[in-house]
């Protein structure tokens, strides 16, 4: 697939056909946030709130996504642009499959080409695992960065693993001081 700006890839991707989740979904969620960001977060795939919604993280873990967000001074209204790994719903909510990734893919790395994010943080461990490294453990190894291509990487608890697990609130919030410290290192106009 060759790069599109971002008026046309939304445009495709809003009615993409290239996968069995279009056959079961209400909505694409193609994504939210300035399109100049200098951070960009990762997350799964959309839920039923986002499916119904067409927009990322907007049930209970995109509030508190957004809380934890709110901590650092960063918003998806001011300076954090939010994509997923699938841009439809994967029925039950269960893990997109890879055969749904791969058909996917394009779709977020155009995004990514077009953004040039300075900073990306994948929200769980999907996301690690496909951008980071194949083996990246999130229990041990969120909050770390990592670089590609130029790129710092680091991987953040799934606010819905959070959720389900309060206990890793406190690692969270260090993350989150990592990712501010970073941002103010090494973005320009974030802050
Ligand atoms: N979980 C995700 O990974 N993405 C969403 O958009 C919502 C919930």
């Amino acid at each position: 697939m060759p790069n599109m700006d971002w008026e046309r890839l939304e445009k495709t991707c809003l009615s993409c056909q290239k996968c069995a989740l279009a056959d079961t979904r209400h909505n694409v969620v193609f994504g939210v946030g300035p399109r100049d960001a200098e951070i960009m977060l990762i997350g799964e795939g959309p839920g039923e709130n986002e499916d119904l919604k067409g927009e990322p993280f907007v049930g209970r873990a995109g509030k508190l996504l957004d809380d934890m967000l709110e901590v650092v001074d960063l918003s998806r209204t001011k300076n954090v642009y939010i994509a997923n790994m699938v841009k439809c719903r994967p029925p039950q909510n269960r893990d997109p499959l890879n055969t749904e990734q791969d058909a996917c893919i394009d779709y977020l790395r155009n995004q990514v080409a077009l953004l040039r994010p300075k900073i990306i943080v994948c929200l769980g461990r999907i996301s690690a695992v496909r951008l980071i490294k194949p083996d990246f453990k999130i229990t041990k190894e969120h909050g770390q960065w990592f670089e590609k291509s130029g790129v710092q990487m680091m991987a953040l608890f799934h606010p819905a693993a959070i959720l389900r697990d309060p206990r890793r609130r406190p690692e969270t919030f260090e993350d989150l001081k990592r990712l501010q410290e970073k941002a103010r290192e090494i973005c320009e106009h974030t802050y």
